[in-house]
């Protein structure tokens, strides 16, 4: 019985070497130490024994079975610990492996361009009132002077949503807006789209202005052009040469287009500038007496000049782009420049 116990020992110590997963380790405990396992069946037999060698029989069952435990306990710690380690290569994470850089987008140059003017004239004064796309003939229109059988609506290519409801072919419309609303004074910037049927590479029918107002008591030209000036000088430079050329505009008397030298030859004559030196950047004026009727100002006491300027056309001198269609294809390759 001796023997029978030792050599079960022995073949129990084997298969525990080879099981190589809890689930097996779980079998070689129920084969030897089970209650229909190995040991049991030979302890079953002690009863055959004389009383001598039982005790002896007993304590080594007994050690042999304590023995067995101590080795499943070592063999399912050990094999723990290689699931562990096992895991622990497996899943490790490179940590020197050099990132991975998301891409990130850049405002628009138009949307620059919005923002950087918007801070001159914040710095000057001035706050920010926008105005809606689809917008009354009545504001764009009639109340700026022009009314249904004006000439100077031809120049507009205005699109029609019906007859009193236009797209905006200006920010102009934020002019009348602002100032039903309030009282003078007022001193306004409008950044905004607008829409004209006009398409070439110098017109898209969707482009961008801001206007920009002022009305209080005692305004007078003088006040446009050193406004203006302080703009252009802080915009595009210190020094760069201004003009106020005599225009007009239903809604202004006086009014004047603004030239700035030539930004890309420096006045001596380009393509760009078509030989002349100057570029056209905005339109201004005096504000019309009967824009001050329609929205119940008193052109008697108060008195204010506005101007609207075309951010595409500002953007490509700013930036030297020759083609304003590249601001609305929205080309990556393109846009990536500007961040
Ligand atoms: N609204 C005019 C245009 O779109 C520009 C302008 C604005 C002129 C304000 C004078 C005063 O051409």
């Amino acid at each position: 019985m001796k023997d029978r116990l030792e050599s079960m020992q022995r073949s129990a110590h084997a298969a525990l070497a080879q099981a190589d997963s809890e689930a097996a380790l779980q079998e070689v405990r129920i084969r030897f130490l089970g209650r229909k396992g190995e040991m049991t069946a030979i302890m079953k037999e002690m009863g055959a024994l004389s009383p001598e060698e039982r005790p002896l029989v007993g304590a080594l069952a007994n050690r042999i079975k304590d023995d067995l435990e101590s080795a499943l306990e070592e063999r399912l710690a050990s094999l723990r610990e290689e699931e562990i380690s096992r895991r622990l290569t497996l899943e490790r994470i490179d940590v020197t492996l050099p990132g991975r850089r998301p891409f990130s987008g850049s405002k628009h140059p138009i949307t620059l361009v919005t923002e950087e003017i918007s801070e001159i004239f914040a710095s000057l004064g001035f706050g920010i009132q926008e105005g809606p796309e689809v917008e009354k003939d009545l504001y764009n229109f009639e109340a700026l002077n022009m009314p249904k059988d004006h000439p100077a609506r031809d120049m507009q290519d205005t699109f029609y949503i019906s007859d009193e409801v236009v797209l905006r072919t200006h920010t102009s419309p934020v002019q009348i807006r602002t100032m039903l609303q309030h009282a003078p004074p007022v001193r306004v910037i409008a950044p905004g789209t607008v829409y004209r049927r006009d398409s070439d590479i110098t017109h898209s029918p969707m482009f961008h202005q801001i206007e920009g107002f002022l009305v209080d008591r005692k305004v007078t030209f003088g006040d446009l052009k050193g406004i203006l000036t302080a703009f252009i000088n802080q915009y595009f430079g210190r020094g760069t040469g201004v003009r106020f050329r005599p225009s007009f505009f239903p809604f202004t008397e006086p009014s004047a287009e603004v030239d700035i030298q030539c930004v890309i030859c420096g006045g001596k004559g380009c393509r760009v500038c078509k030989n002349s030196g100057w570029l056209e950047i905005l339109g201004s004026g005096m504000i019309d007496p009967e824009v001050f009727k329609a929205v119940n100002y008193d052109p008697a006491v108060y008195s204010g000049f506005a101007f609207g300027m075309g951010l595409e056309r500002i953007a490509m001198l700013r930036y030297g782009v020759s083609d304003l269609r590249l601001f609305f294809e929205n080309d990556l390759r393109f846009l990536k420049q500007f961040s």
